[in-house]
């Protein structure tokens, strides 16, 4: 586990134009007959702080993209290299202790445990780090102060709204201070106002050093991106193409669904 750890941790000489590399990245999904390539061919350098926005209409594989970085998934194909180390070829173990130093998830839909208030929630991953009860309760105060929710620590999901939700789900993120956070729509259930919250907080992070991805088909979000890629069905495209395509494939996306 310690080896994994330090195979996980980055090394200092990776070049800046690379902190994550992807290549000839591949996911397929076998649904039933049929063959889904979610991911086909991906190529990606992701330079080490930077807040890099990833584009796409649904179902175009942004989600794949996230999960495969992270450690969540596997690849069918391809190599994915976060600084220096192979993430690909780590076997479960070493995955889960990658995910848990390196990487902080935010997803769509929050993914607080509903049993639990918001300072056990952000306590929770802390638990298998070995770190004692008032330790974890002490920092997790601290992410909650730093989130702006020091007065929500004992309420529980429900009792918060939607923005406060995922300002809960980012402190959560940072419990284990990763040099990675991965977004999956992170403002995609939120109203404007919490949006541009969410939105500032990961700029933040960004600003701070970290190494920020984040998943979006809102628009509006590359204005503020260090560099924005395009996916359209499994494949990375150039932004005039993107722009000229994706109208196309969403409009056959909103007849389908
Ligand atoms: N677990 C899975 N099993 C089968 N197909 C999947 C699975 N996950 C994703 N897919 C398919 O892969 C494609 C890309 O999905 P996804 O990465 O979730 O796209 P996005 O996040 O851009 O909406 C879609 O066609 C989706 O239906
Ligand atoms: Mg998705």
């Amino acid at each position: 586990m310690a080896d994994a750890l330090e195979r996980a941790a980055p090394t200092p000489d990776v070049p800046d134009d690379a902190f994550i590399r992807v290549r000839g990245l591949r996911k397929t999904y076998q649904m039933g007959e049929t063959l889904v390539h979610a991911l086909a061919g991906v190529d990606l350098d992701i330079p080490r702080s930077s807040f890099t926005v990833v584009m796409g209409p649904s179902g175009s594989g942004k989600s794949t993209l996230l999960h495969l970085i992270g450690g969540l998934d596997r690849p069918t194909a391809g190599q994915i290299e976060l600084g220096g180390q192979r993430v690909d070829t780590l076997n479960e173990n070493e995955l889960a202790v990658f995910r848990r130093a390196v990487i902080g998830f935010v997803f769509q839909t929050f993914n607080l445990i509903p049993s639990m208030t918001a300072l056990e929630n952000v306590a929770f991953p802390m638990r298998f780090a070995g770190i004692p009860r008032r330790k974890r309760r002490e920092r997790a105060l601290e992410l909650l102060e730093r989130v702006g929710l020091a007065n929500r620590a004992f309420h529980r999901p429900s009792e918060l709204s939607g923005g406060q939700q995922q300002r809960v789900a980012i402190a959560r993120a940072l419990v284990n201070d990763p040099q990675v956070i991965l977004a999956d729509e992170p403002t995609g259930n939120l109203d404007t106002a919490s949006s541009n919250e969410i939105i500032e907080m990961l700029l933040d992070l960004h600003r701070a050093g970290r190494t920020v991805l984040i998943v979006t088909h809102d628009l509006r979000m590359r204005g503020l991106s260090t560099n924005t890629v395009y996916l359209l069905d499994g494949k990375l495209v150039d932004e005039d193409s993107y722009m000229e395509l994706s109208t196309l494939t969403m409009g056959r996306g909103t007849v389908t669904s």
